[in-house]
């Protein structure tokens, strides 16, 4: 697959199918994604991979979570208020992602099982989590787990797999690290679902939407 194909058609899916993926092929995609640029090359991040049992059981813990309202309390801070023109990019895909699932904006049960859908990683049958030494800063680290993710997103669309960024992941970390026994030390950063897209599904499909890129640049010359 062309670079430029990969880049415009890859998107977020919020639909994967009951159908796994194998070992050997994760291995491949991260693999060939840690040729990704890092800080002084430093590779900062770790990968934990899961899969089988211990994701089902992720997903389980984490959707009851939420479910009870649970206490959310991610070690990357989320932005609490957004400013406006931030806000109004936020809100809209929210609402191209609820009107491509039929749920009406008072629908509170709808969104809440949308939301427990989500912390439940959308039926992906695999998850890698990001983390990173907590003795280093934060910043750069988050420009390397970024870099390191969208080539692995590319690579993962090439071969007719999906991915999302799920910060809904690691909103209650304490469950990532319990089943999957990550160490104290390490940072629960971000964690990327991973499958075989459904296709059909509308909310795989929705026109996404991005600002003009004038509206984004400032040349200088
Ligand atoms: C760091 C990060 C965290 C994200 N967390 C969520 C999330 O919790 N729930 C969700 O539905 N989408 C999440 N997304 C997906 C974004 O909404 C999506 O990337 C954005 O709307 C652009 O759409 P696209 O990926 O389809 O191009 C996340 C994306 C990133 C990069």
């Amino acid at each position: 697959m062309e670079i430029r194909e990969a880049v415009s058609l890859r998107r977020s899916i919020r639909c994967f199918l009951s159908k796994s993926v194998q070992e050997e092929t994760i291995r491949d995609l991260i693999n060939e994604a840690l040729w990704a640029p890092s800080w002084g090359n430093t590779q900062q991040y770790e990968i934990v991979v899961a899969t089988g049992e211990a994701i089902e059981r992720f997903k389980r813990e984490n959707r009851e979570a939420v479910l009870a309202g649970k206490k959310q309390s991610p070690e990357v801070p989320m932005q609490e208020n957004w400013p406006d023109y931030l806000k109004k990019r936020y809100v809209d895909v929210g609402k191209s992602v609820l009107t491509s699932l039929a749920i009406a904006r008072d629908d509170n049960a709808g969104r809440l099982n949308y939301y427990a859908d989500m912390f439940s990683l959308f039926n992906a049958p695999a998850l890698i989590i990001m983390t990173a030494d907590r003795d280093v800063h934060l910043e750069y680290i988050m420009l390397d787990v970024g870099l390191f993710l969208q080539t692995f997103k590319l690579l993962a669309h090439a071969k007719g797999l999906g991915t999302i960024s799920l910060a809904a992941a690691v909103r209650y970390p304490e469950i990532a690290r319990n089943i999957f026994n990550i160490p104290e030390n390490r940072k629960i950063i971000i964690g990327t679902a991973l499958g075989w897209p459904d296709n059909s599904a509308p909310v795989n499909n929705f026109e996404r939407k991005r600002d003009t890129m004038d509206s984004i640049v400032r040349w200088v010359s």
